[in-house]
């Protein structure tokens, strides 16, 4: 009986998928670089393994697939990607589907749609997020690609895509990029809520002397209130879990460099490029690249004064309504970016919809999506539709405490610093920039609107 689908690649990510397709009694044909890997993996599968057909070569993985093909990749973003395609294309009929199930950046995407167009296969860019239990047990995935690949995709991932109350969190966003940007973004806001997360538990940690287990109860607490969510739930379990070899908290015993694979990083690139600022995610991958720099800190330690002071612990309601501005502040951030890449490449993508298929299943689930849902269903600015402003007015006030209180002990906030930054910008009628228009026009004579008389004037600004 021929699979109707394929997976190539049995990583972590790769394997989880396979036996979360088999478990809907999808029949699916696998195979691996190395061949080695299978024979195990079928072991693992245990009953599941009766769903799948092991390929030890491209050439039989091929044959398996029923016909349109459907072959999903989960492999190293880049190069590795580009080889396979020039590998199995050749043995592939027009219309089959090839998917990058991979972190993609979207610009290779959209290249390998454009080149492989001629060949009438169907290039398919998908988002997976979840991680390994998502994928086994139900990821959030977001689609780009045609319709008619959506046609032959949605009755297959809609079974195994993580449920919303029922409602499966899979959609085609839009066409060629479209689902790797939505899934770079999503990145970007989770490198964010991270960042935040793990500043206030160095507030709490440094500037007041709590212990791992202690920030985790307290984590677990917030877990129960308006920040419920899985990166807060991770949070609170990380946080109380012990080092068996020490009986210590695990967390104080890791080194504090945060890896990076690139989607953060994309994310803030492409916001600039698209003329947006997402300050808050570009925050946390600042602070990544400085927490790699472990031996310029560990010197600067002694040399840079004045060392940290202490922060006062503020009441633990106001650190959580800090978090709760920061992470609005990062979603509306990524939403505009959302809105403005659908605008540049003409995605028309549906921001609630998008929003809506992270209820579930992926890394920033989180309760404070649903006011942002009701937000992007109203017409205008994304920070001013109902219910986000009477919710920043409502917790701004304990973020401006948490990053004055943090400022004044020397301890580092910069990702809740730049949530603040954009709400106090954003909100001032008259800001600061028509000094850097007149600085612009004196050395460069760039010229200046008036706020008293239309078009471009210049200054006199005398001797220069
Ligand atoms: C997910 C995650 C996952 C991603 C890392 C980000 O949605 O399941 O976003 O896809 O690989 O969590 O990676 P780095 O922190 O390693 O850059």
């Amino acid at each position: 009986e021929p699979a109707q689908i394929g997976i190539y690649g049995l990583g972590t990510m790769g394997s989880a998928l396979a036996l979360n397709l088999a478990e809907q009694g999808i029949r699916v044909a696998i195979t691996n670089r190395d061949s080695d890997w299978i024979a195990p993996f079928l072991d693992r599968a245990g009953a599941l393994a009766g769903q799948m057909v092991p390929a030890d070569t491209l050439a039989e993985f091929v044959a398996a697939l029923a016909s349109p093909r459907i072959v999903l990749f989960m492999i190293p973003s880049g190069a590795p990607m580009d080889a396979m395609l020039a590998e199995i294309v050749p043995l592939l009929a027009p219309g089959d589907i090839v998917i990058d199930a991979g972190n993609a950046d979207f610009n290779d995407t959209r290249r390998r749609t454009r080149e492989l167009a001629p060949t009438g296969l169907h290039f398919t860019g998908m988002g997976v997020s979840g991680g390994e239990a998502g994928a086994r047990h139900g990821p959030s995935i977001m689609v780009g690609g045609s319709k008619s690949a959506w046609t032959a995709l949605e009755p297959i991932l809609t079974r195994i895509a993580a449920r919303y109350e029922g409602t499966p969190c899979v959609a085609r966003v839009g066409p060629d990029g479209a689902g790797h940007f939505v899934k770079t973004v999503h990145n970007g806001i989770e490198y964010a809520d991270m960042q935040m997360i793990a500043e206030i538990y160095g507030l709490l940690r440094d500037g007041a002397g709590w212990e791992a287990p202690r920030i985790g109860a307290l984590f677990a607490d917030w877990d129960r209130g308006p920040l419920h969510g899985f990166l807060t739930e991770v949070t609170a379990k990380t946080l109380v879990a012990r080092d068996p070899a020490t009986g210590r908290p695990l967390v104080d015993a890791i080194c504090d460099r945060a890896g990076q694979k690139g989607t953060g990083r994309w994310t803030v690139i492409e916001a600039l490029k698209l003329g947006q600022a997402a300050g808050v995610i570009g925050a946390a991958v600042d602070a990544r690249v400085w927490s790699a720099q472990a031996g310029l800190r560990q010197c600067a330690e002694e040399r840079l004064s004045p060392g940290a002071g202490s922060f006062d612990p503020l009441p633990a309601g106001a650190l959580e309504q800090a978090l709760i501005a920061g992470r609005l502040v990062t979603l509306v951030q990524g939403f505009e970016e959302l809105a403005a890449a659908s605008g540049e490449f003409s995605w028309e993508l549906d921001l609630a919809g998008i929003a809506r298929i992270w209820r579930a299943g992926c890394i920033i689930r989180s309760d404070l999506l649903h006011p942002l849902i009701g937000a992007l269903g109203q017409a205008g600015p994304l920070p001013l539709a109902h219910p986000l402003p009477a919710l920043l007015a409502a917790n701004v006030a304990p973020l401006r405490r948490v990053v004055a209180g943090a400022v004044g002990a020397g301890l580092p906030v910069p990702a809740l610093a730049a949530a603040l930054g954009w709400y106090d910008s954003i909100r001032r009628a008259r800001g600061s920039a028509n000094l850097i228009q007149a600085q612009r026009d004196f050395f460069g004579a760039h010229g200046f609107a008036r706020i008293d008389s239309p078009g471009s004037h210049h200054g006199d600004w005398g001797e220069r």
